[in-house]
């Protein structure tokens, strides 16, 4: 099922957000329209926006309010790839060459720079500093996260709690801020926009973990990119940290993971990648996503009855059976 096949109700409201935004990125620099514009084309789930109209619903809806807080938040989120592309070394998103590859690292850079001054420049459309402020902060933990990443690479014997406060700063909390700014620009109540916000973390939590699990799980076509990439990059995501923590294979893990890193990345991880998914830590990493999704369904039965209340909690599912 495709995701914005749930969403039917969404549709009008989401091709407006997707003119918004490719509006919002154009310039007159023929270089920056074209490299930005070539990861926006190349489509992406809009997960973010959605959450951010689906907020709304629980305020005085106001489509074009809420569409400085949409547009912000998938250009954030798209600076954050082009960016990510580089440091992961990365040659293919979203089943298209990344920037980095098909221009340059240095042309990434300023690309992903270029489209987090486009999300200020559309969020500046709102005057509230509340907003300006919530949005800036997330941003700080999600490099800071990203930043953690790297120190962590490699650390076979880093903690589960380490790994989800990772998670939490690079991926859910600009899930969290999607839910709660788009339910604070239409003033929705501070008791709903904080179930919103609680629903956003959890869902975002279980959407990483997800992410983490298709990479060592799915195949290229449904990831957009070779299957592994987390790995051989030296990033030790939750089924394989919970795997060394009891499985037989726990040494031989280990030995792939160094062979890995002293090859940098070119060491072959099928086998290593095989073993994880034959292990019990694969399993609890899937449980640990269904347990957030759990928790964020819980958060939506505090919000007041509205037809979108069902959207989440189908988005909910959505996410955490995702395959793309
Ligand atoms: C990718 O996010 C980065 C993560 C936080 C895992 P998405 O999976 O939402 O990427 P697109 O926008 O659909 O390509
Ligand atoms: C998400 O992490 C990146 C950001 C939050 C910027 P990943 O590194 O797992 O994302 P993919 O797998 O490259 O899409
Ligand atoms: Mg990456
Ligand atoms: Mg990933």
């Amino acid at each position: 099922m495709k995701l914005l096949d749930i969403f039917m109700s969404l549709k009008s409201d989401m091709r407006y957000i997707e003119d918004e935004l490719d509006k919002s990125i154009r310039s007159d620099h023929a270089l920056l329209n074209k490299t930005s514009l070539h990861l926006l084309k190349a489509g992406g789930k809009r997960i973010r926006p959605v959450f951010v109209l689906l907020a709304g619903q629980f305020g005085h809806y106001s489509l074009e309010r809420l569409k400085s807080v949409a547009v912000s938040l998938e250009l954030i989120h798209m600076a954050s790839l082009v960016h990510d592309d580089v440091i992961d070394d990365a040659e293919t998103r979203r089943g298209q060459l990344t920037v980095k590859s098909k221009w340059d690292n240095r042309i990434a850079m300023y690309t992903g720079d270029y489209i987090f001054a486009k999300a200020l420049f559309v969020l500046s459309e709102l005057s509230d500093p509340h907003i300006h402020r919530i949005l800036s902060k997330a941003m700080v933990q999600m490099t800071i996260g990203e930043m953690e990443q790297i120190r962590y690479f490699f650390r076979y014997e880093q903690s589960v709690r380490e790994y989800l406060l990772r998670i939490r700063r690079k991926t859910a909390l600009l899930f969290a801020v999607s839910c709660q700014l788009g339910a604070i620009a239409v003033g929705t109540h501070p008791t709903h926009s904080r179930a919103l916000y609680d629903f956003g973390y959890n869902v975002g939590m279980a959407f990483q973990i997800g992410d983490d699990i298709l990479d060592i799980c799915g195949t290229e076509k449904q990831i957009g990119k070779p299957p592994g990439s987390d790995i051989r990059q030296g990033n030790i995501t939750l089924p394989l940290i919970l795997a060394l923590q009891d499985d037989p294979h726990r040494e031989m893990m280990i030995a792939h993971i160094d062979a890995v890193r002293e090859s940098d990345g070119q060491a072959d991880t099928s086998d290593l990648l095989q073993m994880i998914r034959e292990s019990n830590g694969l399993k609890r990493a899937e449980q640990l996503s269904e347990l957030y999704i759990a928790k964020a369904i819980e958060a939506v039965h505090l919000l007041p009855e509205q037809s979108a209340k069902r959207s989440l909690i189908d988005i909910a599912h959505f996410v955490g059976k995702r395959t793309y």
